[in-house]
C-alpha cells in the first residue's frame, strides 16, 4: 500500500521553486469551480490585472500560459516566428541556449550573439550583429539563472527597435524580485514563471504582448506550429468578449497565482525589490566574511540568485547533500559550463528573508568548519 504523501518541509534556497506562503497553499485547496464559471472569469481578470501591474505594462494581452516558464518561452517564439524568418538570440547561459533550440524548431534562421557565461551581453555585440543581419526579433534573458547575471536591457532595446526588430525578454527569474518595466523598456513580448520571485508553485507562465507583437501575429501566413500555445485561440479564452473554451484552465493553479500576486502587491513592488536587495547584501557580507567569492562582477549580480565559486578541496555534492539531509536546506548546483564549479543560492520571494540567510550561513559554517 502506498503511504500518504508526507514530504519533509525544506528551506528552498536553490534556483526555484522558492518557498510558498501558507496563504497560497490554502488557496490551492479552494473549492473547484468550472473554468467558464462567471466567478472564475472574474478571478482570471484579476490575475491579468495584477500581472499587468507586476510587468509594469498596459498591454491588454497579459495573462498566464497553462504550463511552466519554458512554455512561456515557446509561446513567444512559436507565435512570432514563421519558417524562414530570422531570429537573433543573445546567449550567456543555459536559457539563451534553450531559446536557440526553440528558434530552430520553428524553422527560423538563428543568429547567435554569445558572451562568456557569467558576463552580460555587451550592447556593442548586439549592435555589430544587427549591422550584419536584419532579424525579425531579438531575444535575451534578463536574469540568467544558470550564472546569476542581471542583464541591462534599455540600451539593447533601443538598438533592436532602431533595427526594426521585436524585443523578446525572458524574465522567469527576475519578475517579482527586481524591476521589470515592460512598457518603459520597450519590451514587445515577455514571459516569466510562477515558482521563483512570485513564490507560487511551478505550473503557470505569466506572459505579455504589446500591440506590435499582436499585429505581427495577425499577419502570419502559416499556422502556429503548436496548437496548445497558439495565442490566436488562447486570447479568446483569456480576453474575448465572450470567453471561448480552448483548454480546461488549471483552476487551482490560477487560484494559487491569484493569491501569490495579491501578496506581491500587498507588500508593494518597491518594498519587495528592496527586500530582495537587502537579503542579497546580507548573504554577500556573510559569505565574503567566510572567504567565498561571487562569480559575477558586482554591477551585474542578481539579487535573487547568487552564484558563488566552490572553494578548492570542497566536495560540492557532499556539502549540498548534507545541507539537504541534515538542515533541510536546498541550494542549487552549477549548470552546464559551471557544473561542479559553483553553487547557486536563491533568495527568491518568500525565501528572501534574513532568517533564510542566517540559517544557510550557520549551516555552511557547521559543515565547512
Ligand atoms: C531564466 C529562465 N528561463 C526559463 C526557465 C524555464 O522555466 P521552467 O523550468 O519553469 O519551465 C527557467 C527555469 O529555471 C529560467 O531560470
Amino acid at each position: 500500500m502506498v503511504k500518504e504523501l508526507n514530504p519533509r518541509a525544506r528551506f528552498l534556497m536553490g534556483p526555484g521553486p522558492s518557498d510558498v506562503n501558507p496563504m497560497v497553499l490554502k488557496a490551492l485547496s479552494t473549492p473547484m469551480i468550472g473554468h467558464l464559471d462567471p466567478q472564475f472569469i472574474e478571478i482570471m481578470d484579476e490575475v491579468m490585472e495584477m500581472t499587468r501591474q507586476l510587468f509594469q505594462t498596459n498591454n491588454q494581452l497579459t495573462s498566464v500560459i497553462s504550463a511552466t516558464g519554458s512554455a512561456g518561452m515557446e509561446t513567444c517564439f512559436v507565435n512570432l516566428l514563421e519558417p524562414g524568418d530570422t531570429a537573433m538570440v543573445c546567449v550567456n547561459g543555459v536559457f539563451g541556449n534553450r531559446m536557440c533550440d526553440i528558434v530552430e524548431r520553428c524553422g527560423a534562421k538563428l543568429i547567435r550573439v554569445d558572451a562568456p557565461w557569467g558576463e552580460p551581453i555587451a550592447p556593442g555585440q548586439v549592435k555589430d550583429a544587427l549591422e550584419k543581419s536584419k532579424p525579425k526579433l531579438v531575444a535575451i534573458v534578463h536574469a540568467e539563472t544558470s550564472t546569476g547575471v542581471l542583464q541591462p536591457l534599455t540600451e539593447i532595446s533601443k538598438m533592436v527597435h532602431d533595427a526594426g526588430a521585436l524585443f523578446v525578454v525572458d524574465t522567469v527569474t527576475s519578475l517579482g524580485g527586481t524591476q521589470v518595466k515592460v512598457d518603459e523598456w520597450g519590451i514587445d513580448a515577455v514571459y516569466s514563471g510562477t515558482q521563483k520571485c512570485i513564490s507560487a508553485p511551478p505550473g503557470l507562465s505569466p506572459v505579455s504582448f504589446n500591440t506590435k507583437s499582436l499585429e505581427i501575429m495577425d499577419q502570419r501566413k502559416t499556422k502556429v506550429q503548436s496548437w496548445y500555445l497558439d495565442l490566436s485561440m488562447i486570447r479568446k479564452y483569456w480576453t474575448g468578449a465572450k470567453r471561448a473554451y480552448h483548454h480546461t484552465g488549471p483552476i487551482s493553479m490560477v487560484y494559487a497565482v491569484h493569491e501569490a500576486l495579491r501578496i506581491v502587491h500587498q507588500e508593494g513592488l518597491e518594498a519587495r525589490f528592496e527586500r530582495h536587495l537587502r537579503n542579497h547584501k546580507k548573504l554577500l557580507d556573510g559569505l565574503e566574511a567566510m572567504g567565498f567569492e561571487f562569480l559575477v562582477a558586482p554591477e551585474y549580480r542578481l539579487p535573487m540568485l547568487n552564484a558563488i565559486k566552490i572553494p578548492n578541496g570542497v566536495d560540492e555534492q557532499t556539502v549540498r547533500a548534507r545541507l539537504l539531509n541534515e538542515y533541510n536546506i536546498e541550494i542549487g548546483a552549477g549548470l552546464g559550463d559551471f557544473a561542479g564549479k559553483v553553487w547557486r543560492i536563491g533568495l527568491m520571494g518568500e525565501s528572501s528573508t534574513p532568517n533564510h540567510v542566517n540559517l544557510l550561513l550557520g549551516a555552511l559554517k557547521d559543515i565547512l568548519g
